[in-house]
């Protein structure tokens, strides 16, 4: 796995790719992993490490968190995210890639879609809902910004755990629990700060639900609280043509708690519509 910058005026956009001797040609199909709350690229690395064949990955570091540097807009959107995967994109000559996005990735992946629709050549939903934040889940924004504010990126880890991780990788993959505690406490608090306010304002994509045209899996781990199986179910029944995937023993971050099953829905999606 390799490390690469690009500089967007004055900021840096990070991201992850599978090291190659030579950047693949911009004809390579390619699938865009957009990462969850409060991590980074590096979640992916397990879909990184297993790409399906034929397939480039790329996953890039969100505004604020990993190798990017925080935005310093007055107003931060979950936009400022979709608008640097489509810079990434452009920096990469790539015209349409596969979208996936996991919770808040899966938000950047609607405004994505949003953006530029023509751009997207299918769709991945992991774990994500399309509804905006209601009062209380604002009500709780604020109270996860004082919680930063109190005891930095390990308390808000010690604070999301019970939801971030499902029951099964609580109780006996501690690995993973490490890993994640690691990943979550190296981010730098202002990031968190300013993703908490993406989170908060962004817009309900509901009504985007209805117009999504281009192949789309949605994928849910059985065990995620903050998105659960009904949640999942809601978008599938919403997206003509979407498929769902239930993926067993874990929780909301489906893609580190059982990668072989994520893994191997994704490279199933791929193989049967592109
Ligand atoms: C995430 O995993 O990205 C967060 O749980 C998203 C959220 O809190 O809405």
């Amino acid at each position: 796995m390799v490390r690469r910058e690009l500089r967007l005026g004055g900021r840096t956009l990070g991201y992850l790719e599978e090291a190659a001797a030579a950047p693949p040609p911009a004809s390579t199909p390619t699938l865009v992993l957009l990462h969850a709350f409060p991590l980074a690229a590096a979640m992916w690395e397990p879909q990184l490490a297993s790409a399906a064949a034929g397939w480039r990955v790329v996953a890039p570091d969100l505004e604020g968190f990993g190798s990017s540097s925080p935005g310093e807009g007055a107003t931060p959107s979950v936009e400022d995210f979709a608008r640097d995967a489509l810079a990434l994109l452009d920096h990469l000559g790539i015209e349409r890639a596969v979208v996936a996005g996991l919770s808040m990735g899966g938000y950047a992946a609607f405004s994505l879609l949003r953006l530029a629709p023509q751009r997207v050549a299918g769709l991945v939903l992991a774990d994500t809902r399309a509804e905006a934040d209601g009062e209380a889940a604002r009500a709780g924004r604020d109270a996860m910004i004082e919680t930063l504010a109190r005891g930095g990126a390990g308390a808000v880890f010690e604070r999301m755990l019970p939801g971030l991780l499902g029951a099964t990788t609580r109780s006996s993959r501690p690995a993973v629990v490490r890993a994640v505690r690691d990943l979550v406490v190296a981010q730098p608090a202002e990031g968190i700060r300013r993703a908490i306010l993406r989170l908060k304002t962004r817009p309900d994509s509901t009504p985007l639900l209805g117009r999504i045209t281009c192949p789309t899996l949605v994928l849910v781990g059985e065990e995620d609280q903050i998105t659960d199986v009904e949640v999942a179910r809601g978008l599938h029944n919403r997206i003509a043509g979407s498929a769902l995937r239930v993926i067993g023993g874990a929780g909301h971050l489906s893609n580190l708690e059982a990668p072989q099953a994520f893994n191997g829905a994704i490279a199933s999606f791929l193989s049967a519509h592109f």
